[in-house]
């Protein structure tokens, strides 16, 4: 544990977050460095929450923050929304699970096909780790080839392909424990770079698809990148985990217009509960079908089992927010909310004369300071600390926007960023 210097930032915020600080001490004893989340990991320790609504979530202290980190990504519409969480109670009392099909994933899987502009056919899942994994399983059998091409740096999960080229050396894989095997079956290049991708192709005839983000990618890219695999007979997978329902309603490929072969989906499709899904071609899916033939049944099919797959709770909750998220709305007020803060941050940086930069696309914003004098993890977690002084909780690098942040929400964060900036440079992190 980070040793308390007084009157420093680190002692100003710990000296508020007593009860955090005891409850780590208890989660040590039962979970590696304490955290359930790799992300949750912070120094000396992380927030405990007891309870969030709407834009705001409160810790074991009392201390308030408005929530930047809006579930991971999965709540475009906040804590707790009215219609989602009655959906959700209501379900709980007629039962979480039947261990058989009902009507609700039928609606839940009918709405991500009228949303999703390449959703033929669907298939749920419990996470989007599961649903990019599946997806290029279905590369692979659809093509009968092995590879994957990825795009460096691109995270779609944490299964043992997409540790691979994730971050610099991109040759080794970002965990421990992945087969040599695994790499050999991984094909990365640069991101927007279309000779590198033609080429990797080129030098790899047994890729079976690709998959990226589509974030910030760009039209002209994305439709490169499409009649490149197209030609090639490759399969084009967008991992739409994070933009899927947040850059349009129908995703990356509505906003940008570029429609891939399969899409994988999780985060804000369950409203705020686990779950994921595939859409994409029809012809692809079928690969899931059931046929009276005992070779395909053996050899030719992809099997799904799945304990969680479409359970009701999931699917009442994902129901109830896509009903609200499919018009656009909710998407356009997420999205000015977080121009505005960009506005608003660059506004301070300019006064105060400090290097930043504030980027990022509709509701997701990105800040770094390139001149921070601390790097990486330890710029991040001390740029979290500052802003939780200041009563805003994000992941010290992103915001994610929802479409509950308000006006107030808006001027406590343009504040506590303000106020964190002095907090940095005071402490030498800046
Ligand atoms: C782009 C992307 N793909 C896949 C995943 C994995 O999803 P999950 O955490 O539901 O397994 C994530 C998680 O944040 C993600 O951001």
């Amino acid at each position: 544990m980070a040793q308390v210097r007084p009157g420093t930032l680190l002692e100003r915020w710990a000296e508020r977050r007593p009860t955090s600080a005891a409850l780590s001490q208890r989660a040590q004893k039962v979970f590696p460095s304490g955290v359930t989340h790799d992300s949750r990991y912070m120094e000396p320790f992380p927030i405990y929450v007891t309870h969030a609504q709407g834009s705001r979530k409160w810790d074991v202290d009392g201390n308030e923050y408005v929530d930047y980190w809006s579930g991971h990504g999965a709540l475009l519409l906040g804590h707790n929304h009215p219609a989602v969480c009655e959906a959700t109670v209501e379900q709980a009392k007629k039962g979480t699970h039947y261990g058989a099909c009902h009507e609700l994933e039928i609606e839940w899987g009918e709405l991500v096909q009228q949303i999703v502009p390449s959703a033929e056919k669907v298939k749920f899942f419990s996470s989007g780790t599961e649903a990019t994994m599946m997806a290029m399983r279905l590369a692979r059998a659809f093509t009968g080839k092995d590879k994957i091409l990825k795009i460096q740096g691109h995270f779609h999960g944490w299964h043992d392909y997409a540790t691979i080229a994730m971050s610099p050396p991109y040759d080794e894989p970002i965990s421990k424990g992945i087969p040599k095997a695994i790499k050999e079956t991984m094909v990365a290049v640069p991101f927007k770079d279309v000779a590198a991708l033609r080429a990797a192709l080129d030098a790899n005839p047994d890729v079976a698809g690709v998959i990226m983000l589509a974030g910030g990618a760009g039209t002209e890219y994305l439709q490169q990148v499409r009649d490149i695999t197209r030609e090639r007979g490759v399969i084009l997978i967008y991992d739409e985990v994070v933009t899927g329902f947040r850059y349009a309603p129908g995703g990356c490929q509505e906003y940008y217009g570029v429609v891939p072969d399969l899409t994988t989906m999780a985060k804000i499709l369950a409203g705020g509960l686990p779950g994921g899904a595939i859409g994409g071609r029809a012809d692809i899916l079928s690969l899931f079908d059931f046929r009276d033939d005992p070779q395909w049944m053996r050899f030719g099919r992809i099997n799904h089992p799945g304990t969680f797959n479409a359970n009701p709770l999931s699917a009442a909750a994902g129901v109830a927010c896509l009903k609200i998220v499919r018009d656009g709305a909710t998407q356009r007020k997420a999205t000015g909310t977080a121009d505005r803060l960009r506005a608003e941050f660059d506004a301070v940086l300019q006064r105060r004369g400090v290097k930043g930069e504030i980027g990022g696309e509709v509701s997701l914003l990105a800040i770094s300071f390139p001149e921070a004098k601390l790097k990486g993890r330890s710029f991040t977690h001390r740029f979290r600390m500052a802003m939780q002084v200041g009563g805003v909780d994000f992941n010290g690098a992103s915001m994610i926007v929802s479409a509950v942040h308000s006006d107030a929400d808006v001027a406590r964060t343009v504040e506590a960023f303000d106020q964190a900036i002095t907090l940095l440079q005071d402490d030498g992190a800046l």
